[in-house]
C-alpha cells in the first residue's frame, strides 16, 4: 500500500483502513528512527531530526538509546619522529584502541624530524598523508578511526597515564589495558592517553596485526602521483641508458628496477658500529664496496638491469656512490634522475614517504636488516604476496624478492629476505635483526 492510497482511502473516511495507514504511518517513523540512531547514518544528524525526536519520543528513551549506541573514543599524543617510527606508532595506538573497544580519534603526525624540541614537531593531520576513508573501508572489523566531529561531548574524558620506568613493565601495562576495558569506563566517551609517545609504548601484538593496519595505509593521491612520477623517471632513464649499452632486443620493458636503501651516511655509520659493540653481531655495518659486491652478485638477476638508490639527502653530494657498480648495472639516485625537486617540496615526512613507496614498488629490493625502513618496506612486500597466495616468498623466485645486503647469501650476493609473520612481537623484526626467514 503505498501513501496515495493512503490519502485516498481516508479521504473516503474508510475507518478500518485509516487505522492500518496509521500504523503503516508509525512503522515508518520507527524505521526513520533507527536509522538516525545508527552510526553509520550519522550525517542525517541535523538540527530537523533532533527536533523529529523531541516531538516523536520522551527525553529519557532518547538518552538511554543515545548511551547504548554512542560511539567511544581512544585520544593518542601526537604521533612524532620519523616516518617508521610514526607508522609503528600509529599501528599501536590502532591496536590500543583495538584492545579497548574503541574508535581511534585521527591523531596528529608530525611533518618534521626535531627530535627534542618538541614545540618545534610541525603537526600534520593523519588524512593529509593518508586516505582516511579508505582506511576505514579496508581496516573494517579490526580498527577504525574516527573525526573529533563525531565526539558528542569533548570534556566526557578520562585520562589514563600511561607507566613509565624500569618497574613499568610489559605485564603491568598489558594489566592496565585490560582494566580499562572494563565497563567502568564505558560512561566515558574518551579516554585518552597521556605520557609516553605511542612509538615508545609496549608492544603487545604480533606482527600479524601491524601488516594488517599498515595495509589499510594508502598514501593520499597528492603524494602517490609524486612516487609514480618518480618511478616512471626511473623506468624512462633507464630504458634509455639501456638501449645505449645493450641490443634493443635485449631490452625489457618496462624496464626493471632494483631499490637499494644504501644506510653508509655518518650518522648511521656511527650508530651502527655501536650496535655491534653492544649486540656483539658483526654483520650490521655495510661498506659503500660490500652494498655494491653483494648487489652484482644477486643470484638470477637479470641484466642489464636499473639501480635506484634510496640515500640520505647528505650523500647527493657524493659522486663516489654512483662508481664501482659491476657491470651492467645501472646506478641512479635522486639527484642523476633530475627529482630533486620535487622531493624539495616536500617537508620531511612526505619525502619519506616517497621514497619508501618507490621501495615498496621496486620489482627487487635490497636493504639493510637492522634499518627500521628496510624492515616495514620488506613486511609490506611480505603481506602483498601472502594476500596474493604467492607460494615463493624467497629469492627471484618471489613476485618481490628482497634481500638484506648485511647478511651474505649464496654466491658472494646478498640473503634473501621475508618477513616471518608469526612473530609475536613486533621487536622481533623491527629494530634490527639478522632473522630474514628465508
Ligand atoms: C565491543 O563493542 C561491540 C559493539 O559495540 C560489542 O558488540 C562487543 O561486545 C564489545 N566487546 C567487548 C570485549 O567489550
Ligand atoms: C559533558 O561531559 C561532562 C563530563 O562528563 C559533563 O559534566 C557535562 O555535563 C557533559 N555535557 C553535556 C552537554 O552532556
Ligand atoms: C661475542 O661473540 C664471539 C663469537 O661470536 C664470542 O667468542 C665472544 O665471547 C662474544 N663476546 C661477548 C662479550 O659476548
Ligand atoms: C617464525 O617465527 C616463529 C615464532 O617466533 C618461529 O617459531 C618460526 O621458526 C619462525 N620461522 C622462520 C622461518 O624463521
Amino acid at each position: 500500500m503505498d501513501i496515495s492510497n493512503c490519502k485516498h482511502l481516508r479521504f473516503f473516511g474508510l475507518h478500518l483502513n485509516s487505522l492500518a495507514c496509521k500504523c503503516v504511518a508509525l512503522i515508518v517513523i520507527a524505521l526513520v528512527l533507527r536509522a538516525v540512531f545508527l552510526p553509520s547514518f550519522s550525517s542525517f544528524g541535523g538540527i530537523g531530526n533532533n527536533n523529529l525526536f523531541a516531538v516523536n519520543n520522551g527525553p529519557s528513551t532518547l538518552n538511554q538509546e543515545l548511551r547504548i549506541e554512542k560511539t567511544q573514543f581512544l585520544e593518542v599524543p601526537q604521533i612524532i619522529w620519523g616516518l617508521n617510527n610514526q607508522k609503528i606508532a600509529f599501528a599501536r595506538a590502532c591496536l590500543t584502541a583495538r584492545m579497548l573497544n574503541r574508535t581511534l580519534l585521527m591523531p596528529s603526525l608530525s611533518a618534521s624530524l626535531f627530535y627534542k624540541e618538541v614545540d618545534l614537531l610541525q603537526p600534520i593531520s593523519f588524512d593529509k598523508v593518508f586516505q582516511f576513508e579508505n582506511f576505514n573501508s579496508l581496516c573494517k572489523g579490526f580498527v577504525q578511526l574516527g573525526r573529533y566531529s563525531e565526539v558528542s561531548n569533548r570534556s566526557d574524558v578520562f585520562e589514563l597515564q600511561k607507566g613509565s620506568g624500569r618497574r613499568w613493565t610489559v605485564e603491568r601495562d598489558l594489566d592496565q589495558l585490560r582494566q580499562f576495558r572494563n565497563n567502568l569506563y564505558d560512561g566515558y566517551e574518551i579516554i585518552r592517553i597521556v605520557g609516553k609517545n605511542p612509538f615508545l609504548w609496549h608492544d603487545h601484538w604480533p606482527v600479524k596485526d601491524y601488516a594488517r593496519v599498515f595495509e589499510c595505509l594508502v598514501l593520499v593521491e597528492e603524494i602517490s602521483r609524486e612516487a609514480d612520477k618518480i618511478v616512471s623517471k626511473i623506468r624512462e632513464i633507464g630504458s634509455k641508458e639501456i638501449r645505449k649499452v645493450e641490443p634493443v632486443q635485449n631490452v625489457i620493458d618496462p624496464v626493471p628496477y632494483v631499490a637499494v636503501h644504501m644506510r653508509i651516511e655518518k650518522d648511521w655509520m656511527i650508530h651502527c658500529k655501536k650496535l655491534e659493540q653492544r649486540s656483539n653481531i658483526s654483520e650490521i655495518c655495510s661498506s659503500k664496496e660490500e652494498i655494491m659486491e653483494r648487489v652484482g652478485n644477486i643470484v638470477g638477476l637479470k641484466t642489464p638491469a636499473v639501480i635506484y638508490l634510496a640515500v640520505a639527502d647528505a650523500l647527493l653530494e657524493d659522486n663516489s656512490i654512483l662508481i664501482g657498480w659491476k657491470e651492467r648495472l645501472l646506478p641512479f639516485e635522486k639527484k642523476k634522475l633530475g627529482v630533486v625537486e620535487i622531493y624539495r617540496k616536500h617537508p620531511y615526512l612526505i619525502q619519506s614517504a616517497i621514497d619508501y613507496e618507490v621501495c615498496l614498488r621496486s620489482d627487487v629490493f635490497v636493504g639493510n636488516s637492522f634499518s627500521t625502513f628496510s624492515s616495514l618496506v620488506v613486511l609490506d612486500r611480505t603481506q602483498k604476496m601472502i594476500k596474493m597466495g604467492a607460494r615463493n616468498l624467497c629469492g627471484m623466485e618471489a613476485k618481490w624478492p628482497s634481500y638484506s645486503y648485511n647478511l651474505h647469501g649464496e654466491s658472494k650476493g646478498p640473503h634473501p629476505w621475508m618477513t616471518n609473520m608469526s612473530n609475536l612481537n613486533l621487536q622481533a623484526i623491527s629494530y634490527g635483526s639478522n632473522h630474514v626467514s628465508c
